[in-house]
């Protein structure tokens, strides 16, 4: 695999001290050099409307952008009663529609990593199942098993607000983001 992947970072939460955003923080820093990686910022972005699509606002065309320069994509997302938070799947609707002049749509072909951790002992579980039925009905390959989920998670902050995982979880994660980096070259050296 001669080609530098590109992976971009999307948290599905507004919260200054999102634990999930992280959570996705140490999962970036699992992929190591070789990779390209790019966290998005999605506190920008707008409530999807028809009527605001073209021409799109300038912070969709920004993540429109971003995402469509990555080969693959990790969320990490809360749970919010049972699924995904609504500014996540709003985000995911915006990517869901070729906007620029390319006319493609982002997230179509591209792999997926989702990990998650909760406040409750099921830590994101059903909020993953729902965000993997979306992203696979959106033409995205998201990684089978390895779900990354953290329960209990304010219990894994330390007196400084900062996320420490214990070594099962971040043995967890880290088999995760190597799975997922592979199988990603697996699907661009089959493009190729
Ligand atoms: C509207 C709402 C619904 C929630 N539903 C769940 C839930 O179903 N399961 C759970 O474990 N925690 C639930 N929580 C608690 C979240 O796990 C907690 O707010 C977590 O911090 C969100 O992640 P963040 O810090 O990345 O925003 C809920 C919180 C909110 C605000």
């Amino acid at each position: 695999m001669s080609k530098k992947i590109k992976v971009v970072g999307i948290a599905g939460s507004l919260r200054k001290d999102s634990v999930n955003r992280k959570l996705l923080r140490i999962a970036s820093e699992l992929l190591g050099d070789e990779i390209e990686y790019k966290e998005i910022d999605i506190s920008d972005i707008p409530l999807f409307n028809e009527d605001l699509e073209y021409p799109a606002p300038a912070s969709v065309l920004r993540i429109h952008d971003d995402v469509l320069e990555a080969d693959a994509i990790i969320f990490a997302t809360p749970e919010y009663n049972g699924g995904m938070p609504g500014v996540l799947k709003n985000v995911i609707d915006w990517l869901s529609r070729p906007l620029n002049e390319s006319k493609v749509k982002p997230l179509v072909n591209k792999t997926a990593y989702i990990v998650g951790g909760a406040a409750g002992m099921s830590g994101t579980i059903t909020a993953q199942e729902h965000l993997r039925a979306v992203l696979t009905y959106m033409g995205m390959f998201v990684l089978p098993s390895n779900r990354a989920t953290v329960p209990s998670i304010f219990s894994n902050l330390d007196e400084n607000g900062t996320l420490v995982l214990n070594e099962l979880a971040l043995g967890f994660l880290k088999q995760g983001i190597h799975r997922f980096v592979a199988f990603t070259e697996a699907l661009l050296d089959n493009e190729a």
